[in-house]
């Protein structure tokens, strides 16, 4: 027994800011963009929400699997972004698509959410508990970020990607899952209203912060040796996979990862050019497109690695 995708779905912002507009607000270049990240274009919500862009991706990943949203069974949104501190996305999205029936909450892991929620998900599958699931990374990342801080508002873009699972003969063959707290302020947002009548203190906002050398070396650390660990718990070999699917932070990074595991580039397929990082999105939306469009068939190996704010990472090897 194993739990297999049999459908993805992907929804992303419909406005696209290349680097030249964004550098119309922003000390900052094209040339500046492309050649550090390789991102061109990202897409950024201005009617949308995170809950309207999880729906869509979730409605996408049904379709694709041919199945109704009242037999969904689990819904988990992977995100750092949510409408409301509650209700939660899952519940919001539970209700568009009238999957009554469905337990819904959200998972907070940033970059590496969805491959966590996966997880999450499988287990709830493998012990009977659920059927069936859609997990969901969705994000609305241009809310948090600081406008004048053009070392991270370069970098990220809007958008949902989703997986619908159940039980199957085949699909995923091994998970790894870690976090590391104690470095977690490289990497954080707090975004908390600090006053109530005890502390008497003006209400503050803030926004994402970033130390992105740190982060940079973290993940170019973490990102292969947790595969090569998903590998090994899997018994197979980098060259055993047709298709690593990375979270999209970063050209560099997953030219650095793909050096490391010594497997051509061609086998890293990106979205990053077009979609920027969609932090807890990423993951979900490079399946969805590898899906629809990457020629990836049944039966195909794919190894998925994320990482990012918590600090968390996770890989996980499977079977399409
Ligand atoms: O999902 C996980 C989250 N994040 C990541 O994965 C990000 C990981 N980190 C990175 O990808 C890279 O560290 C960055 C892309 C964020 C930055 O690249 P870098 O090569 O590490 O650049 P840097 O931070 O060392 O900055 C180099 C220079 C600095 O100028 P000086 O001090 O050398 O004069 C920055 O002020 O580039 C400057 N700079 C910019 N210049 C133009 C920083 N941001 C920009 C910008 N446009 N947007």
């Amino acid at each position: 027994m194993a739990i297999r995708i049999m459908g993805t779905g992907s929804c992303l912002a419909k406005k696209i800011v290349s680097n030249d507009e964004l550098a119309k607000y922003v000390d900052t270049s094209d040339e500046w963009i492309s050649s550090r990240t390789g991102i061109k274009n990202r897409r950024i919500a201005v009617d949308e929400t995170t809950t309207s862009m999880a729906t869509g991706a979730a409605r996408n990943a049904l379709d694709m699997a041919g199945k109704a949203a009242e037999e969904v069974e689990l819904i988990i949104v992977a995100t750092v972004t949510p409408d409301y501190y509650t209700p939660s996305v899952a519940c919001k999205v539970q209700a568009e698509l009238g999957s009554d029936k469905a337990i819904a909450f959200d998972v907070n892991a940033a970059c590496s959410g969805f491959v966590f929620a996966l997880n999450v998900a499988k287990m709830y599958i493998e012990t009977g508990f659920c059927k069936n699931a859609l997990v969901i990374g969705a994000e609305t990342l241009s809310k948090i970020l600081d406008w004048d801080d053009r070392g991270t508002c370069v970098l990220f873009g809007d958008g949902a990607g989703a997986a619908y699972i159940e039980e199957s003969d085949k699909g995923i063959i091994s998970v790894v899952q870690g976090s590391i707290g104690k470095k977690g302020m490289v990497l954080n947002c707090s975004d908390r209203k600090t006053n109530n009548v005890f502390l008497n203190k003006p209400v503050e906002t803030d926004y994402l912060h970033m130390d992105g050398q740190e982060v940079y070396k973290f993940a170019v650390r973490q990102c292969p040796k947790c595969l090569i660990e998903a590998l090994d718990k899997a018994g197979m070999s980098a060259e055993e996979i047709d298709y690593f699917v990375l979270h999209q932070a970063n050209v560099r990074i997953i030219e650095s990862v793909a050096k490391r595991l010594n497997a051509p580039m061609e086998k890293f397929p990106m979205t990053l050019d077009y979609t920027g990082n969609m932090s807890a999105a990423s993951v979900p939306v490079m399946l969805d497109q590898l899906a629809r469009e990457g020629g990836l068939k049944r039966g195909d190996r794919i190894a998925m690695s994320a990482f990012g704010a918590g600090l968390t990472y996770g890989a996980v090897v499977l079977e399409w």
